[in-house]
């Protein structure tokens, strides 16, 4: 694993270079293997970003969506990562609607609504063996509780290590997750992660010795890369 921190100024600088280091990803990954696979996070850092991605002219058939993670909610619900990324970038881009792999939250229940995404990543990258497909990128937020993606502290969703896709829990709320190895198999895991309240977290997630269940964002130490991209508000203390 090779792991990069860099600090930014503000957010729009921490915007803008996330959007330069996923196209740089993009760019290779088209190049090497014709297409670009990334996952996607929710909540409210990425939304900017999301925006500045829809104002470039890029290969849109070469270019798949995922999450790696969903609320169990339709995706017209004002909660869906997918209704606002949709939003925010799909709906701006001429991307083929064939290339957006949302959550199937419309199942009958989490459970299945796990196992149906696991499904599709499985058909989708032709991997029905033991081994755990690989994106190019994996995009990820992170809680002031250090949770990433819906890996909440101190839930079973964190024991999972035989699926791709498990069951999340927010306060009894259901969430949709890739489980932690399998975002370890991304070739490239990006972290973006702004404001002064995930200092204290960020303390913990970087600490030579803390627990990881505590702390899931711990959890996240891919094979590949691992990019730590932080605005100065989060990781003034951490800048080397
Ligand atoms: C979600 C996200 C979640 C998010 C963190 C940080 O579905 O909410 O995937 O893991 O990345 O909660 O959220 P903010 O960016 O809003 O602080």
């Amino acid at each position: 694993m090779s792991k990069t921190v860099e600090v930014l100024p503000d957010q729009p600088t921490l915007v803008a270079r996330a959007l330069e280091l996923i196209l740089s990803k993009l760019e290779t990954a088209i190049e090497q293997r014709g297409r670009f696979t990334i996952a996607l996070s929710g909540g409210s850092t990425p939304k900017p970003l999301y925006e500045a991605i829809a104002t470039q002219k890029l290969p849109w058939d070469k270019i798949h969506i995922f999450w790696g993670d969903e609320r169990y909610v339709p995706p017209d619900h004002p909660d869906s990562n997918e209704l606002m990324t949709r939003r925010a970038w799909l709906d701006r881009v001429d991307i083929p609607a064939a290339n957006i792999h949302p959550v199937p939250t419309l199942e009958a229940n989490p459970e299945l609504a796990a196992a149906k995404y696991e499904q599709q990543l499985k058909e989708f990258f032709n991997s029905s063996g033991v081994e755990f497909p690989a994106l190019d990128v994996v995009l990820l937020g992170m809680g002031d509780d250090a949770h990433t993606a819906s890996l909440f502290p101190h839930t079973e969703a964190l024991k999972v290590r035989d699926r791709l896709v498990t069951v999340g829990n927010k306060d009894g709320n259901p969430r949709i997750s890739f489980t932690y190895p399998f975002i370890n198999s991304a070739l490239s895991v990006i972290f973006v992660v702004a404001g002064a309240n995930k200092r204290p977290a960020l303390a913990q997630v970087f600490a030579p010795v803390a627990d990881d269940f505590t702390y899931p964002s711990r959890l996240i130490r891919p094979q590949g890369e691992l990019w730590w991209l932080l605005d100065a508000a989060a990781g003034l203390e951490l800048q080397h």
